[in-house]
């Protein structure tokens, strides 16, 4: 069984004075279980690494190039450098507010790899989508679109999000998040074989901690991606707990 992950998406949250939260749950978690992965805005990630807690940092993005004219990015290189271990890369928010394509963040997904960062990959139906019935057409479409030629499948988690569930306080119901996460399973089993099983896929959406224990208990879900209950030690602390 791949350990599982509790992951931590602040997304434009978060001030130095957050560093406070991570210390506190670094002290009530000093050798967790599963891999915590806390993915704060760019300018907090040195102060979080500074901490040196058991913890990943991570970030929310980053560009496909290495360097270059490319003002207001940040390259998975400098990421590395600065002590993170993993990129979020497509969140539903970059390709909504940004226009990121399954094609860009497929360069993304290169460009994190080989700068030696593991790639977490969100997919996930709107609720247009889920209403007409075209869920698992359009999680594949992501993954195939998203997931380039080479992708290396020990560098890569994949975070299922049904837009319609974010920071919404709406749930799929458990039968629901086992389908999806299984069509993910078969499609990463058709692409890498046996290695498409020790892949993790993460499910976000509303993940409390009153409903972290059960969702994580659904087959193929391997721990969770949070976003408003990853900003306080007394909410996050119970879903690492979980995981
Ligand atoms: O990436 C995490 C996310 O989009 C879920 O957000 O606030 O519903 O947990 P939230």
């Amino acid at each position: 069984m791949p350990r599982k992950i509790a992951a931590g998406n602040w997304k434009m949250n978060g001030s130095l004075a957050s560093t406070a939260m991570v210390e506190a749950l670094a002290k009530a978690f000093p050798a967790p279980e599963c891999e915590v992965i806390v993915c704060p805005p760019f300018p907090l990630i040195p102060a979080l690494v500074n901490l040196n807690s058991p913890f990943t940092i991570g970030a929310q993005d980053c560009h496909f190039s290495e360097s270059g004219a490319h003002t207001g990015d940040v390259s998975p290189q400098l990421l590395k450098e600065i002590g993170c271990g993993a990129v979020i890369l497509g969140h539903s928010e970059r390709r909504a507010d940004h226009g990121e394509t399954s094609a860009l963040v497929a360069r993304k997904v290169t460009a994190t790899q080989n700068a030696g960062l593991t790639a977490i990959v969100c997919v996930g139906e709107t609720e247009a989508d889920r209403d007409g019935g075209r869920t698992l057409k359009v999680v594949e479409g992501q993954l195939a679109g998203s997931l380039p030629d080479g992708t290396d499948p020990d560098a890569l988690v994949i975070a299922y999000e049904p837009v319609w569930a974010i920071g919404t306080g709406r749930t799929p119901v458990n039968d629901e998040i086992a389908e999806v996460h299984a069509a993910i399973r078969d499609t990463l089993e058709a692409r890498f074989g046996g290695q498409g099983k020790e892949i993790r896929i993460l499910y976000g959406g509303s993940v409390k901690p009153g409903n972290a224990s059960e969702i994580f208990a659904i087959a193929n879900v391997d721990g969770g991606l949070v976003g408003g209950a990853s900003l306080t030690a007394e909410d996050f602390g119970p879903i690492v707990a979980a995981a």
